[in-house]
């Protein structure tokens, strides 16, 4: 049976370490300020940007949400960007995708200061990842799946790593990271995408198998080397008619049949989600740290 990690306790060591550093922050008069930015009324963004400001709020940040309707448009939405990069009390700005059309996502991250950037979305900041230049902010879910890999002691130098996805979120910044010279990364990365061939072959080659392609229990148990890390990204909502919402959120992993033939595995929810929140709450703590040098 495979080591289970717990996303919620690793992302618990994380916000008392980022609780330490505000409490730093506070005796010089400083209070890490976080805006998001939700534009329409996407129902998992509702969620996910609700649960994020909670966590800022219990963690001392002067956090709000701005909410835009779907019929914004884009000169409008980049407009109060503009006015929050002026606005000395948001040390981060967070713009929650996915973005209602006809709005460019590449354009609105493009205008979020980099400084304040603590998505990591910013082409400044994606090309500081892929150069292995740590100055920059790294994107929070693929910065936590590292944590979750660093803090759990699995070994990346050397590992062939599987990614399944390219999104500009998880897959390529994932890719990015585990690809650079380091202590903590040197690892041999497959990128895995809809053009691949033979997909099924890659996983079972993988070390450390990340599932991030938004499909409902794609990774079975005959994809998965025995021992192997599996990193469930996948939040995938599917029909349940036994349930009261008629609905369930199922991972990009079948964990019942993969759990024992894996080495470690993350539960889904519980794994990888609250990581994503402890870095973005990270993330800001440092833009605040920079931001009153
Ligand atoms: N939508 C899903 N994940 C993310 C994220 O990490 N940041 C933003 N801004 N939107 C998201």
């Amino acid at each position: 049976m495979s080591v289970i990690i717990d996303g919620r306790a690793i992302a618990q060591q994380i916000h008392a370490e980022t609780a330490a550093r505000v409490a730093t922050l506070k005796t010089r008069g400083i209070q890490p300020g976080l805006v998001f930015v939700r534009v329409g009324e996407d129902p998992s963004s509702q969620v996910y940007v609700g649960m994020k400001e909670k966590k800022s709020a219990e963690l001392g940040f002067r956090s709000t949400t701005l909410v835009l309707p779907a019929t914004t448009s884009e000169a409008e939405l980049l407009a109060r960007i503009d006015a929050l990069n002026a606005d000395p009390q948001w040390h981060g700005i967070l713009v929650q995708a996915p973005l209602p059309h006809p709005i460019n996502a590449a354009t609105v991250y493009a205008r979020v200061d980099p400084e304040k950037d603590v998505d990591g979305f910013h082409p400044l900041n994606v090309g500081k990842l892929l150069l292995g230049d740590s100055d920059g902010f790294v994107p929070c879910t693929p910065g936590g799946i590292h944590e979750l890999l660093i803090r759990s002691e699995v070994p990346i130098p050397g590992a062939e790593v599987v990614i399944l996805g390219r999104g500009n979120i998880v897959g390529k910044p994932m890719a990015s990271i585990l690809v650079q010279k380091g202590r903590h990364a040197n690892a041999t990365v497959t990128v895995v995408h809809s053009g691949s061939r033979d997909v099924a072959e890659h996983c079972r080659r993988a070390d450390i198998l990340i599932a991030a392609m938004g499909v409902p229990e794609f990774v079975r148990a005959s994809m998965v080397k025995p021992g192997a890390t599996v990193i469930d990204v996948g939040v995938n909502r599917v029909p349940s008619p036994g349930s009261t919402t008629g609905t369930r959120l199922v991972g990009d992993v079948a964990f019942a049949e993969v759990a024992p033939i894996a080495g470690w595995i993350t539960p889904n929810p519980g794994g990888v989600g609250p990581m994503t929140i402890a870095m973005l709450l990270s993330n800001t703590t440092r833009a605040a740290e920079r931001a009153t040098r």
